[in-house]
């Protein structure tokens, strides 16, 4: 696929990385390509959602998902609306069904929305007539973030095959972990899971997806190692930091475990300090940080442009 001519995609929402084809995967990866160039370039790309309505729906706090989203759409000529959830009437105890159908109703085109509940996305989207996309359902799913994530990899490395990618950190609460790994193996990535025990998926979960519980072993042969934030803020007993920080921040000397010029990544927002070092999220050389969010945006393009056909 050359990322120029059109395709549609296979689903009606896009609520996890199962939804999509093969097919589809190869033409959001070839059109995010594309845009790329084209939002490189500054060159005007095809208006293909103008007269359409986008409504980004976040129950959860966001700054790239969100921006990113916001700017895809404007960029495809959508008209955006940003839903101001601290002050809509959820405050008033409003059932989010009913925010959703409002919008709806409203003529929405497209709903991007996040939450907290993971079963949400599911009852929701059949209860819509616009097609709905999962930005983030509790500690699930994130398809779009793997999509950026393997976008950007292409972008760097040619293509995932072959690659030996180590997802480090907290994997148990990351939803970006989640779409990650099935989205990197389906296109024939090694994925593996290096962290402490109790920041690991359960067993069941992922069950071909290797474990490591140190850096030292986790991290030998990786050519790209993907940090995670501890996401305190959905763990009944968060770690201590200190005993985190000396067995698992990421810096250059720990990054040597991994393959000559290995690259890492996060998916935002960074601790900076905890599990990576400043010094490498802003090594240039090594770090692919600012390259996943200008990718998230092109490959949003791609996932709205193609969806809404
Ligand atoms: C992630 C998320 O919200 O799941 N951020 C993102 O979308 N870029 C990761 C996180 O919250 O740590």
């Amino acid at each position: 696929m050359n990322g120029v001519t059109q395709h549609k995609l296979s689903c009606e929402n896009l609520l996890r990385i199962d939804d999509l084809s093969d097919d589809d995967l190869a033409a959001i990866l070839a059109r995010a390509r594309w845009f790329a160039e084209c939002l490189t370039a500054k060159k005007p790309v095809p208006p293909s959602l103008a007269g359409r309505t986008q409504i980004n729906l976040f129950f959860e706090d966001s700054t790239r998902t969100n921006l990113s989203f916001d700017l895809a759409g404007k960029k495809l000529g959508a008209d955006v609306i940003n839903v101001p959830v601290a002050a809509s009437s959820v405050n008033k105890d409003e059932d989010i069904l009913d925010t959703v159908q409002t919008l709806d109703a409203m003529g929405a085109d497209v709903m991007i929305l996040r939450t907290r509940d993971p079963r949400a996305h599911e009852r929701l989207s059949q209860r819509t007539r616009c097609p709905v996309i999962n930005a983030g359902n509790g500690t699930i799913e994130h398809p779009t973030q793997a999509l950026l994530d393997a976008a950007t990899l292409t972008r760097t490395f040619g293509t995932l095959n072959g690659l030996t990618i180590a997802i480090c950190g907290d994997v148990r609460h990351s939803r970006v972990a989640g779409s990650g790994v099935q989205l990197f193996q389906r296109l024939g990535a090694t994925v593996r899971f290096v962290a402490p025990d109790d920041l690991l998926p359960d067993r069941e979960l992922f069950a071909d997806t290797e474990r490591f519980s140190t850096l030292e072993t986790g991290l030998d042969g990786a050519d790209v190692v993907m940090a995670l934030r501890l996401q305190r803020e959905r763990m009944e007993n968060p770690p201590p930091i200190e005993a985190y920080i000396s067995e698992f921040r990421l810096d250059h000397d720990r990054l040597d475990l991994a393959k000559d010029g290995a690259k890492v990544m996060h998916p935002g927002p960074m601790n900076r300090g905890i599990e990576i070092t400043a010094s490498l999220a802003d090594d240039k050389a090594r770090s692919l940080v600012l390259d996943q969010v200008f990718m998230g945006v092109a490959t949003r393009m791609a996932v709205l442009d193609q969806l809404i056909v």
